[in-house]
């Protein structure tokens, strides 16, 4: 695996056109869930950089519980249906959610945070977990980062679970 990861890249785009390779590197030849995810949640809190929290959480016995991530202590548990996380589960698509407060339901980790942007990890058709990112920031995910998290949720997909 490679050891460091750098990204040059001004707008949105280019530093998620960055990001894919880089993770794959990180992976690369690595079989271990947990350290695979570490690792790519530390690479994508260099990537992102108006994120205020980023994390996987993981399904068990059909609940959301709480991986790897880089940020402030978070909820441990979401019900599938609940929350952003859990209906990014439940419907198994990306959710974004410029205005969290105008999200019904939407589950407060960390009472200062704005926007939020979830997107499913699919292995065989099944949810096995989410990535969420969160920011500080009201509207701070668009569908670039959509766009650019999308393969990064494939590529957690087909590692090891
Ligand atoms: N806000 C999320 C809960 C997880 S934390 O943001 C880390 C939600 O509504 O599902």
């Amino acid at each position: 695996m490679s050891e460091s990861v750098a990204f040059a890249g001004e707008s949105k785009a280019d530093r998620y056109r960055e990001l894919l390779p880089q993770v794959r590197g990180l992976v690369e030849g690595e079989p271990d869930l947990v350290a695979n995810l570490a690792n790519i949640v530390a690479v994508l809190r260099e990537c992102v950089t108006s994120a205020s929290w980023l994390g996987f959480y993981i399904m068990r016995n059909g609940e959301l519980v709480l991986g790897p991530f880089q940020g402030k202590v978070a909820c441990v548990r979401i019900a599938v249906g609940r929350g952003v996380c859990g209906t990014a589960a439940a419907e198994k698509r990306t959710v974004i959610v410029p205005d969290v407060e105008k999200f019904p339901g939407h589950i407060a980790c960390d009472a200062a945070s704005r926007s939020e942007i979830v997107v499913p990890i699919v292995r065989d058709g099944i949810v096995v977990g989410v990535l969420d990112v969160d920011s500080y920031d009201l509207a701070a995910f668009d569908e670039d980062d959509a766009a650019g998290l999308a393969p990064i949720a494939e590529l957690c997909g087909a590692l090891a679970w």
